[in-house]
């Protein structure tokens, strides 16, 4: 907690700018993810999401700005040493292991973590998706996506991480899958994992949200609690088609 009440900030973009060549793409940038919040980034096509979490995991370095994790300024740091102060990602796309069991995809998870603790990660995974452990010795490539989806989640879990990004976890997945994976992430958010998921769907991701972030053309035009954004005229006009 911090001196105000509030969960103190896990994660901070303080006044982002990066470029890819002369392109300036992510413009003055001011983001905030705090402990155990589940926080959506929203926003068109192009309109810079999966950069500002390339430039969270250090992917692209930002021309001026600072991050700043738990605390600490990684703005200059590798992408691994980040994922040592406790980051994670769930790519797009899953990229799972397809040809190895769950247990295996899972185990991959926690190559940072001590060997003795892997019983216990793997109990708290399986302890959040139950369906996990009972298909533990299936191959992950015979998986449905939904179920796919849990084994990315959980194999980013095993790492304990403080602060989990998701790239379009609903990308690609049939409409009652799409449904299934935001459950999966409010499972996550229940077991008190901080999240930034980043959505083109806005009414899904909003509704379970506790706060949400809207990028345009590189700037965030619009933040606040998820519940008033769900309810924000220019949000509903421009974002929400109606
Ligand atoms: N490696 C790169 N080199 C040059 N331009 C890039 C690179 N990566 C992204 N861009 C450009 O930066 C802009 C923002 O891209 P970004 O991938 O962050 O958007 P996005 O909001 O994630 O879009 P989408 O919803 O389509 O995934 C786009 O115009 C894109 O073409
Ligand atoms: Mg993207």
């Amino acid at each position: 907690m911090s001196a105000n009440g509030q969960p103190a900030p896990l994660l901070r973009l303080e006044g982002i700018n990066t470029y890819y060549g002369q392109m300036h793409i992510l413009q003055d940038v001011n983001l905030e993810v705090r402990e155990g919040e589940l926080v959506c980034l929203l926003g068109g096509n192009a309109s810079g999401k999966s950069t500002t979490l390339k430039t969270i995991l250090g992917i692209v370095e930002p021309r001026t700005g600072a991050v700043i994790l738990d605390g600490r300024d990684v703005t200059r740091d590798s992408t691994a040493k980040r994922i040592e102060r406790g980051l994670a990602i769930v790519p797009e796309n899953r990229r799972l292991f397809g040809p190895m069991t769950v247990l295996e995809n899972l185990e991959l998870g926690a190559y940072l973590r001590p060997r003795a603790d892997l019983q216990e990660d793997l109990e708290r995974v399986y302890s959040i998706f139950p369906l996990l452990y009972e298909r533990r010795k299936q191959l992950a490539g015979t998986l449905s996506g939904g179920e796919q989806q849990m084994v990315a989640m959980g194999r980013a879990l095993m790492a304990r991480p403080k602060l989990l990004l998701m790239d379009e976890p609903s990308m690609g997945l049939a409409p009652v899958l799409v449904e299934r994976s935001f459950e999966v992430i409010q499972e996550v958010h229940r077991a008190g994992v901080a999240m930034l998921v980043v959505e083109q769907n806005a009414n899904v991701s909003l509704s379970i949200a506790d706060r949400g972030y809207v990028l345009s053309t590189g700037r965030v035009v619009l933040e606040g609690k998820a519940s008033e954004l769900l309810t924000h005229d220019e949000l509903r006009k421009a974002y929400l088609g109606r």
